[in-house]
């Protein structure tokens, strides 16, 4: 949580009332830790129609090491793991490019949310992802 406070709230500058929301209650949050520290996070949750993953951070310093693409590959598979078939996610519109490369697709047109401009993404998930989440290796 301290993560995104730091990314979202310190770095982007979006409201703490809009930042926690009451998704987290329910959302299964993880936590990337190198060293003992947090250095990143995400949430994934079913809003009952679909699988979505949001709130990925990574720690400025830290970012460019694969943690975000870690981060989301572990929560696709636990998406998958509960039988979703596709994940849906709302990405900022400066980071689309790190979800196309991830597999991602845009959806739709650019809106706006907490102020800035969002694009609906999708991936179906076609394999089985938490074996090789868990393969990745990391060099922080
Ligand atoms: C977006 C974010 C989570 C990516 O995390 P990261 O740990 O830096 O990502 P990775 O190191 O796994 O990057 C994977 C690939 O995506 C690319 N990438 C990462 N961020 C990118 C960006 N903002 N724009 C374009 N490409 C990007 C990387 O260069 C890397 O490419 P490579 O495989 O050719 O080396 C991180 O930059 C971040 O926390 N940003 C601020 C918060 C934010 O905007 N979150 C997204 C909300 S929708």
């Amino acid at each position: 949580m301290w993560v995104r406070h730091r990314v979202f709230v310190q770095e982007q500058g979006v409201a703490p009332e809009i930042e926690w929301d009451e998704i987290d209650r329910d959302a299964i949050h993880l936590a990337a830790i190198s060293g003992g520290r947090v250095v990143g996070a995400a949430r994934v949750f079913s809003d009952g129609a679909e699988w979505h993953v949001g709130r990925v951070a990574v720690l400025q310093q830290y970012r460019g090491r694969g943690v975000g693409t870690l981060l989301m590959r572990v929560a696709e598979g636990i998406a998958q793991e509960r039988g979703a078939l596709e994940v849906a996610l709302n990405a900022q519109a400066p980071v689309v490019e790190f979800y196309l490369r991830l597999g991602y697709s845009g959806e739709g047109s650019i809106f706006f949310e907490a102020g800035i401009p969002h694009r609906r993404m999708i991936k179906r998930l076609t394999e089985l992802l938490t074996e090789k989440a868990l393969s990745l290796e990391l060099t922080l």
